[in-house]
């Protein structure tokens, strides 16, 4: 009789600290887990000193099952002199990517920013190609077969500055070579990583504003001819750097700029999802309820689309965003010195309305 009692005990206490146990209820489930539902991708960026933050790493591996370094595979960080390449950084998120089951995308290849003098200088006097090519080579080649996708060339247009496709001509790389860099850089990288989605990356192509339009037009552009050309690019990424209180968001032009992306037989990814926050109202509920209602637009579209890969962030907290940066911040950050909230959790690392916007529309 006692054992009946006591199993019937055990039966009663264990199914209701069963039913009371911290378990992943559907609507805390990670945005990971969602976007795996759906065979999409949900990540962002970190820096190798991140690991020093163990309550953010843990973070990261809870909501994310893509990385992408922050700088470490750009130049300055990965081919710091003409003759030495560091792959520490980025060997180092790699491991923690593969520890946690993620996959990463490198970023980038080319970039008319953020280039060491060395380089500036190697563009100017010598114009050898022999300098883009050697640099895919060794390091698309260095992490080939375990990249999910490369930026291989990023920010490679700006209609104001007067080329008649619409090309940034203000760039070492197009001063150079002409755009035949951009033809070269996917043809190297395909070479060197076959496995690699191949991705031009581009801002200010989201939003309603004339000039965006502008830049779509001439980033579809590009993609004809390159796709024309027979280059191996693969995807667009939409950097995704929104603007909450500055500019104005239209679902159906965006709608309408993913199809055309999916008509000339391209997918894409949101690969630097954040919204600054900047000119918003001082009400830190309010403007967090704004922010995350403006993802919840966009994230409906974004997703919606079957070119659609998946999304990243540019950062997972507001403890960590350019958008707060003084120098990249420059135009965005509050002068009171007061951390953009363009982020999915805050920084104490808390979930936010945007966390929960982004996280519904995996589920839509
Ligand atoms: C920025 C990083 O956030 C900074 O930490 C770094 O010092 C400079 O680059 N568009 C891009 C990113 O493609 O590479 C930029 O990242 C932000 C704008």
């Amino acid at each position: 009789m006692r054992s009946l009692i006591s199993r019937r005990n055990f039966l009663a206490t264990g199914a209701a600290a069963l039913a009371t146990s911290p378990a992943h209820s559907e609507d805390d489930a990670p945005l990971r887990v969602r976007a795996e539902k759906h065979g999409l991708y949900f990540g962002c960026a970190v820096q190798k000193e991140q690991f020093q933050d163990i309550p953010y790493m843990k973070a990261v591996s809870r909501e994310a099952n893509i990385l992408v370094p922050e700088g470490e595979l750009k130049w300055p960080d990965v081919h710091p002199e003409p003759d030495r390449y560091d792959f520490t950084g980025a060997d180092a998120i790699a491991k923690f990517a593969a520890q946690n089951k993620m996959q990463m995308r490198g970023h980038t290849l080319v970039w008319y920013a953020s280039n060491p003098a060395w380089l500036e200088v190697e563009l100017l006097e010598k114009r050898n190609e022999r300098v883009l090519t050697d640099h895919i080579a060794a390091v698309a080649g260095h992490y080939r077969g375990r990249m999910h996708s490369w930026d291989v060339v990023n920010e490679a247009i700006d209609p104001t500055q007067g080329h008649p496709d619409g090309l940034r001509v203000k760039s070492p790389w197009q001063k150079a070579f002409g755009s035949s860099y951009i033809d070269t850089a996917f043809h190297a990288a395909r070479e060197a990583d076959p496995n690699a989605l191949l991705f031009l990356n581009e801002y200010d192509i989201e939003s309603a504003s004339w000039w965006f339009g502008r830049r779509r037009l001439a980033l579809l552009r590009l993609c004809e001819k390159l796709r024309a050309r027979r280059v191996p690019i693969d995807a667009i990424g939409i950097q995704g750097h929104l603007k909450a209180f500055r500019e104005p968001f239209n679902e159906n032009i965006f709608a309408e700029f993913l199809s055309d992306i999916r008509s000339l037989g391209l997918k894409f990814m949101i690969t630097e999802f954040d919204v600054a926050d900047i000119d918003g109202p001082a009400d830190i509920a309010k403007r967090d309820d704004e922010v995350a209602s403006l993802t919840r637009r966009f994230m409906n579209v974004a997703l919606d689309s079957p070119a659609s890969l998946g999304v990243l962030t540019w950062g997972l907290s507001d403890r960590y965003s350019w958008l707060s940066h003084p120098v990249w911040g420059r135009d965005y950050k509050w002068p009171d010195g007061q951390l953009s909230r363009g982020l999915p959790l805050d920084s104490d690392l808390q979930r936010k309305p945007m966390w929960r916007a982004i996280a519904n529309a995996f589920r839509s």
